[in-house]
């Protein structure tokens, strides 16, 4: 099932592609041809946006890939002195990979590249985040709520992709672990009161929570 209509998803992305960093085209390339998995520029666009209007100075991907998401986090930060992001992902192909781009990219610097399981480095990595970002394996969703709470200043942002997973969330005969992944941990953040919850259309499906108590 198709979020949008083709015609309006092509329209969205027409914008969303409009004035593209070259890298950050090169990297869109290679994620067509190896049919990775990135967040596109619909949700990058809205990632960079999200820092600028947090002035968010500490992030946590949670999967961040060859570093696609990373890279418009941390163009985000461009200019914003002494900005950390975390990056981090399972694969050791990937790690290095990201931390090419972003050496190419002149924002190396400021990020630090873990290679493992995400949930067991941000249970160790010390101080709060303003933004944690997840793009992990589907069906671990529901593991993030009890570490991510903690790990988020008040105020800060957890923002979750794919909560729609192409509309598969709202069939019922869908019984995936991916999708009942998405469905549990859905269903735990809207009611936490912990967290405000909003989940925006935005290309799979946005979850962004604030951290509000
Ligand atoms: C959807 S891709 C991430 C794409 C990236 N956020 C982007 O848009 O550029 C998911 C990545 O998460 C990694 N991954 C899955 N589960 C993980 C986990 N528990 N900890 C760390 N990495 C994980 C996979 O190796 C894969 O590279």
């Amino acid at each position: 099932m198709a979020i949008h209509q083709e015609a309006l998803g092509a329209y969205l992305r027409e914008r969303a592609l409009t004035g593209e960093d070259p890298l950050l085209a090169e990297m869109h390339e290679l994620a067509a041809e190896r049919r990775f998995p990135i967040v596109g520029p619909e949700v990058g666009r809205f990632l960079f946006q999200l820092v600028r209007m947090m002035n968010a100075g500490r992030i946590f991907e949670m999967g961040s890939g060859f570093g696609y998401s990373a890279l418009w986090f941390a163009r985000a930060m461009e200019g914003a002195g002494e900005g950390e992001i975390y990056v981090t992902d399972s694969d050791k192909g990937n790690i290095q990979l990201a931390r090419k781009y972003h050496l190419r990219a002149g924002v190396a610097e400021r990020i630090t590249y873990l290679t493992g399981y995400a949930q067991d480095m941000l249970q160790v990595t010390p101080g709060l985040f303003d933004i944690i970002f997840c793009d992990i394996d589907k069906e671990q969703y529901p593991e993030i709520y009890d570490i991510v709470r903690k790990r988020l200043r008040i105020g800060g942002a957890l923002v979750v992709d794919n909560l729609l997973w192409s509309g598969a969330v709202a069939d019922p005969e869908d019984t995936r672990a991916s999708t009942e992944g998405i469905r549990v941990f859905t269903e735990r953040m809207w009611s936490s009161p912990e967290f405000a919850s909003s989940l925006l259309p935005v290309r799979d499906g946005l979850g962004l929570h604030i951290k509000i108590k």
